[in-house]
Order: C-alpha cells, then sequence, then structure tokens
C-alpha cells in the first residue's frame, strides 16, 4: 500500500462572520501519496489556495484535520520538509535574488558554507542567474515566479506545495520547471500544486484532483478521468463537464 504523505479529512473554512461570510472549502477530503505529483485543479474562488494556506499552517481549520507525515502542517519539523510556493511572489523589492535565497536558507538553518553553493545550484537550475544580484524591485512576474520557485526549494523539501507556478512563465521556462518537477519526483519528492494550465497538469501529474465550491468532486489519473475522451475533444470540456456533471 502506497504510503500517504499528506491528508485531509472533512476539513470545513468559511472566511469572516456573520452575514459576510464565504464557505470556502466544505469538508474535503484529500490524500496524496508519498513521491506522487498531484495537480489540483478547478475553476477561480474553488478553494485551492485556501487549501493550501491550510496545509501550511497560514491559516488554521475549523473543522476537519491535516497532517503531513502524520504531523501538524504547523510543527516545525513539518515547517522544515515542506518547500512553499506562493500564488503571489509579493518579496521584498530591494534585495536581489541572492540575497533572498541567503535569507531563506539561514531561517532554515542551513550553514553558510553550504548555503552559498546551494543558492548558486538554485540561481542556474531555475534559470535567475544572471538577474542574481539585480534589485527584484526591476523584475518581470516570470522573473519573480522563478525566483519564488527557487525559494521553495531551498531547503531541499521532501514535499513541495506551488500554488499555480507556471503563472506568467514563457513556454520555454515552463518547459525548464516541468523537468525540475519530473528530476524532483525522480528523488522521490512529492508536489502537491494547483494549476489552471491543463495541457500542463497533464503532462507532469500522476494523480489530479478537481475541486469546485469547496468540494472535492473527482480525484485520479488524467487517464482514469479523462481517458475516454473523444479524437479532438479538449482537456478543458472534458473538465468541464466533469464539473457540470458532479454539481
Ligand atoms: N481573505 C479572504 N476573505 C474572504 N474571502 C476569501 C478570502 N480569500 C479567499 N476567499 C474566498 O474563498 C473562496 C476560495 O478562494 P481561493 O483563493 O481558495 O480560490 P482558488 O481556487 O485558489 O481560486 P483561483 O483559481 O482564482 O486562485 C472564494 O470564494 C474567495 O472569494
Ligand atoms: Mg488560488
Amino acid at each position: 500500500m502506497q504510503q500517504q504523505i499528506l491528508t485531509v479529512k472533512n476539513l470545513d473554512y468559511t472566511y469572516g462572520t456573520g452575514g459576510k461570510c464565504v464557505e470556502a472549502l466544505k469538508g474535503l477530503n484529500l490524500s496524496v501519496n508519498r513521491g506522487e505529483i498531484f495537480g489540483f485543479i478547478g475553476p477561480n474562488g474553488a478553494g485551492k489556495t485556501t487549501t493550501i494556506k491550510l496545509l501550511l499552517g497560514i491559516l488554521m481549520p475549523q473543522k476537519g484535520e491535516l497532517s503531513i507525515s502524520g504531523k501538524l502542517p504547523t510543527e516545525p519539523e513539518t515547517r522544515r520538509t515542506v518547500g512553499y510556493m506562493p500564488e503571489t511572489a509579493d518579496y521584498y523589492g530591494y534585495l536581489t535574488p541572492r540575497e533572498l535565497l541567503n535569507m531563506y536558507g539561514s531561517i532554515f538553518g542551513i550553514a553558510r558554507s553550504q548555503l552559498r553553493k546551494r543558492v548558486r545550484d538554485l540561481l542556474e537550475l531555475t534559470g535567475i542567474e544572471k538577474n542574481a544580484d539585480r534589485l527584484m524591485r526591476t523584475f518581470s512576474k516570470g522573473m519573480m515566479q522563478k525566483v519564488s520557485f527557487a525559494q521553495a526549494l531551498v531547503n531541499d523539501p521532501d514535499l513541495l506545495i506551488l500554488d499555480e507556478p507556471t503563472g506568467g512563465l514563457d513556454p520555454v521556462s515552463r518547459r525548464k520547471m516541468r523537468e525540475v518537477i519530473r528530476d524532483l519526483h525522480g528523488k522521490g519528492k512529492t508536489v502537491f500544486f494547483s494549476s489552471h494550465e491543463l495541457s500542463e497538469v497533464e503532462l507532469v501529474s500522476d494523480r489530479i484532483g478537481i475541486l469546485d465550491k469547496g468540494h472535492l468532486l473527482a480525484t485520479g489519473s488524467v487517464k482514469d478521468l479523462v481517458g475516454g475522451r473523444e479524437k479532438g475533444q479538449s482537456l478543458e470540456s472534458c473538465f468541464l463537464k466533469i464539473i457540470e456533471e458532479r454539481i
């Protein structure tokens, strides 16, 4: 039996209180196996980022349970083994990528001698070495995405949680990121990512989960879910059909 690295049970999350509250997640159940690449898809406002923030302990569950490697998301040991790329890369603009990565590396307690090489390798891996010493306030969206991806890898995490990682990336950079994700997969790492780019999701995921209005509608491999699609039928229309059929 495959070992689960991430489990979510009966999770509810509501923003706000009183009349203006938004029920973002309703009884969400989800599990991700160790070593798999799991794509989390669903329309805008489905609850993907909310789920991710709960998995990181940025938000606290109001009902239900979450665990990562059997521990709570807020435990220091969990934080040490998880890498996170947020939906919007909003880092201090008066730092350079090298400074930012050094700062995150120090927070994780990586020794200075080791960190220098690690930062150099990550800058190269994510394609920002040429801009490594430029202030980030001058960066484009795609460049910031690459910095954010490097930041998520700085602690060599077992579980990588990426919120729309390919948003704003050009096709070559997207392919490069896909290769890095596959390499990490080859090393036994687990990747949980949200995306709207369905062809990307199909190319890289072992399994996907479809979320809509805070409910998980389906999980499985892309083949399991839309394997019988007709020639010429787009992935978008298949997923839309699943959403329409199950609500
Ligand atoms: N800080 C907040 N305050 C109130 N409501 C919020 C807040 N953040 C999210 N929501 C609401 O929670 C629901 C889920 O939002 P969430 O950001 O998790 O969706 P998402 O699936 O990540 O969407 P997207 O694909 O657009 O990133 C939406 O209805 C959203 O309006
Ligand atoms: Mg989101």
